[in-house]
């Protein structure tokens, strides 16, 4: 581990810098005065090497077409192996402007409608609307909280698949339940998947994001054969709170698959890349690596210390502490609150606003989602409002 010398205790101001996170509560829902813990970006700017490399960037003035540097690439093929133990291609790469975007493209590739494409709820909401919205259907294969651990449950996946399942989408890590897969679990899934036949679209964008006695596996990386149906989707844009330059990571080691999906890419005109991405990525990838593991432990004291502040002191909310992402499920059922009450309850009342739930599906009823990627201060003041407001809480 390199020695400390980023202050993530500072974060810094984002109140009306075009901030969906901090600027949605007062501009569109018409409440002030919230600490805002829900979409997933950070309270911390970027590593300096990449806002340096930003500002150079910038101050250049000239903003005309971007060509992608092979110094690009090569920042990609080096983290995957060093971070990830990945070793990846070249000729295996390709981008997209988000990972949301690439799954998107994903689903009209490789699936027609009418397909079965499986999620494995609860997950990240644009999973759903993605399927939903190119006219295939979503099948749910729903994780299970089983030992105080959301698990696959893969005898139930297997009952689903038809001959109209086409594709898996994986969450790994999954947000919002924090699950960082182990060896055996992907292992177990990819088998089931080439037995199948189905593709694999594996959502990989927290991958950085993981907590101590847990490691980050790419699926992809199992074996060849995994690898030859797999689609990878990655960003430095979590990791280092670069999602707005739009930048993301298309891993395709199947030529075919890859063909399609860049055909599929210049069919809907996406072919320039923002050059402010393209420059954040390279810098991210290449300086950003002790910056990284120093925020990793800094958001795992946000977790521990948020776990042990609703054990003492707001024991009717429970803390589900994640394995990776920056993002917490809270157990709030034993309030006895209609969910629509609870959001109402912590927007209004405690002046806090997660994601409520059950966007991410059924199963997280009486939950909300945390997003804990703030300065120690303003997750204290949160946890204070929090109790404050469950105090003055008429229980029935
Ligand atoms: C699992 C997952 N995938 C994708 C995204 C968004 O990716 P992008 O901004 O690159 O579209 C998020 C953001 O919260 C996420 O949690």
């Amino acid at each position: 581990m390199s020695e400390k010398k980023y202050n993530f205790d500072a974060g810094i101001e984002r109140r009306n810098t075009c901030s969906l996170k901090w600027d949605f509560c007062e501009q569109v829902l018409g409440v002030p005065d919230v600490i805002p813990m829900w979409v997933a970006d950070m309270d911390f700017p970027a590593p300096p090497e990449v806002v340096e490399a930003v500002k150079k960037r910038a101050e250049h003035g000239a903003y005309g077409y971007p060509f992608i540097p092979r110094s690009f690439w090569t920042s990609i093929i080096k983290w995957m192996k060093t971070r990830h133990n990945w070793e990846i291609k070249r000729e295996w790469l390709s981008r997209a402007p988000g990972v949301v975007p690439a799954l998107n493209i994903c689903i009209q590739t490789y699936t027609a409608p009418g397909d079965k494409i499986i999620v494995q709820s609860p997950v990240y909401y644009p999973f759903f609307s993605a399927v939903e919205n190119n006219g295939r259907r979503v099948v749910k294969n729903p994780l299970v909280y089983k030992n105080n651990r959301w698990q696959m449950h893969l005898e139930d996946l297997k009952q689903k698949i038809d001959h109209r399942t086409r594709m898996l989408i994986l969450c790994s890590p999954h947000n919002p339940v924090g699950r960082v897969w182990e060896r055996a679990e992907l292992e177990a899934l990819a088998e089931i998947c080439l037995k199948h036949d189905l593709l694999i679209v594996s959502d990989e964008i927290h991958a950085e994001h993981v907590y101590k006695g847990h490691k980050h596996i790419p699926i992809a990386s199992l074996s060849p054969d995994v690898a030859a149906r797999t689609i990878t989707l990655q960003a430095p844009s979590k990791a280092f709170n670069i999602a707005g330059l739009t930048t993301s990571v298309v891993i395709i080691p199947n030529p075919k698959l890859l063909n399609l999906y860049k055909t599929q890419l210049e069919n809907l005109g996406l072919t320039v890349n923002n050059i402010f991405g393209l420059v954040a990525l390279e810098a991210a990838y290449t300086y950003g690596a002790a910056w990284l593991d120093q925020l990793v432990e800094y958001l795992e004291g946000n977790m521990d210390y948020a776990q042990r502040y609703f054990e003492e002191r707001i024991p009717q909310i429970k803390f589900l502490k994640p394995e990776g992402t920056y993002l917490a499920l809270l157990d709030c059922r034993a309030m006895g609150l209609p969910q629509k009450e609870l959001n109402e309850f912590f927007l209004k009342k405690a002046r806090v606003y997660f994601d409520e739930g059950p966007i991410f599906g059924e199963e997280l009823v009486g939950f909300e989602r945390m997003n804990l990627a703030c300065p120690r201060k303003t997750l204290t003041e949160a946890l204070v409002r929090i109790e404050r407001a469950v105090n003055e809480f008429p229980y029935r």
